[in-house]
C-alpha cells in the first residue's frame, strides 16, 4: 500500500475513502500548519502528500527523492511548490481548479461592497452601542454603478467576478498574460487594457492573478502611484503580489483610497498598521471558505491522488511536462 501524509482535516467519509487503498497519516492542519522544517521531520518517507497551502520546500522534495511521487494541493493556487523543481525530481503536482470560482467571486463582490459601503465599520459601530442619533451623515460610501473595475488576471475566477460585476453596473477592463478572444471579451463585457492604463483609470483594481516570479510585488510603490487617488485595491489572489510595506505607505499618504485584502504578504501575520486603518477591510484568506466548496476541494484533492496511484490518471496535473521525457 502506498503511504500518504495528509496535511489537512478530513471528514470521516473522506478518511474512509482514502484509507481504503492507502496507508494514511493524518495531521491536524486546522490547529497547526507545519513549517517547511517540521514537514521534513514529520512527513518524510511518504509516496504522496495532501497539503493545504503549506510550503513544500525543495529540501523536502530532495529529502524524499525517489519516494515522493505526488503532491496534491487542496487549492487552485500552487505557488507553495517549486513546480520546475518538482518536475525535475519527477514529482506530480495536482491542484483543485474550477470548483471554487463562484464561491470566490461571490466573496470578492462582498469584499468590494464591505469596503465601499463601510459595512464592517458600521457593524462595529452598531454592536458597540454607539448609534444614538440621526444616521443620515454616517457611513457614507461609494457607488459601483458606472465606475470602472480593472481586473488583473482574467482566469476562471476573474471571469466569474466580471459576470457579477456587470450586474452592479460596473464597467470592466482587464489585464492578462493573453488577450481574450473577442467573443469571450463580449461575454464578460470586458475590454483588454495595458497594465498602466488599467492602473491609471480604474476606480477598483482587483487582483485575481497567480503568484509567480513575474507577479511577485507587481503592486509596489511605483504601480500604486499610477493609481487614482480615489481608487481602491482588492486582493483575493496571493499576498505576495502586493509589497505590503508600500501599500501601507500608499494608504497612509492618501496615494489611494482604500484596500480590501483577503491575503497578506506574510500571512498569517498582518502589518499592524493595516489593522487600525478605517479604509481597509481584512479577511483571513477565506475566499473559498464555504462549507460546500471547501469540502469539494478536499474531495477533489483526494481523488486526484487516488486516481494517480491507482489508475495512473493525471487529473488536474499542474506540471504538464512531467512525463515529457518518460518517467
Ligand atoms: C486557493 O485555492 O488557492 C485558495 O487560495 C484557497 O486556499
Amino acid at each position: 500500500m502506498k503511504k500518504i501524509f495528509v496535511h489537512c482535516n478530513l471528514t470521516h467519509k473522506q478518511e474512509v475513502y482514502l484509507s481504503k487503498n492507502f496507508e494514511i497519516k493524518l495531521h491536524d492542519a486546522n490547529d497547526n500548519i507545519l513549517s517547511p522544517e517540521h514537514l521534513i521531520e514529520k512527513a518524510s518517507g511518504f509516496d504522496g502528500i495532501i497539503c493545504q497551502g503549506n510550503i513544500i520546500s525543495n529540501k523536502y522534495i530532495e529529502k524524499n527523492e525517489n519516494i515522493l511521487k505526488a503532491i496534491s494541493n487542496v487549492s487552485v493556487g500552487y505557488d507553495n511548490v517549486d513546480i520546475n523543481y518538482a518536475t525535475e525530481k519527477k514529482v506530480a503536482v495536482f491542484n483543485t481548479p474550477n470548483i471554487l470560482d463562484d464561491t470566490v467571486a461571490d466573496f470578492t463582490i462582498g469584499l468590494i461592497l464591505a469596503l465601499t459601503r463601510k459595512i464592517c465599520e458600521g457593524n462595529s459601530f452598531v454592536k458597540a452601542g454607539k448609534w444614538k442619533k440621526n444616521s443620515w451623515p454616517l457611513f457614507l460610501g461609494e457607488d459601483l454603478k458606472d465606475e470602472l473595475l480593472g481586473i488583473i488576471g482574467m482566469g476562471n475566477i476573474g471571469k466569474k467576478i466580471a459576470l457579477r460585476a456587470q450586474s452592479f453596473g460596473l464597467k470592466i477592463i482587464y489585464h492578462n498574460r493573453n488577450k481574450l478572444k473577442k467573443n469571450i471579451e463580449r461575454k464578460y463585457s470586458a475590454n483588454y487594457s495595458s497594465l498602466e492604463n488599467l492602473l491609471n483609470k480604474s476606480k477598483y483594481v482587483l487582483l485575481a492573478l497567480p503568484l509567480n516570479a513575474k507577479t511577485k510585488h507587481l503592486i509596489n510603490e511605483k504601480t500604486l502611484s499610477m493609481m487614482r487617488k480615489d481608487a481602491y485595491i482588492v486582493n483575493i489572489a496571493r499576498g505576495k503580489i502586493i509589497k505590503e510595506f508600500d501599500l501601507v505607505m500608499a494608504l497612509e499618504n492618501n496615494i489611494i483610497a482604500g484596500a480590501a485584502l483577503d491575503v497578506f504578504e506574510y500571512e498569517p501575520e498582518v502589518n499592524k498598521k493595516l489593522l487600525t486603518m478605517k479604509n481597509t477591510v481584512l479577511m483571513p484568506h477565506a475566499g473559498s471558505a464555504s462549507f460546500t466548496t471547501r469540502n469539494a476541494m478536499i474531495d477533489l484533492a483526494l481523488k486526484n491522488i487516488n486516481d494517480f496511484f491507482l489508475l495512473g490518471k493525471c487529473n488536474n496535473l499542474v506540471n504538464n511536462n512531467l512525463f515529457k521525457n518518460g518517467k
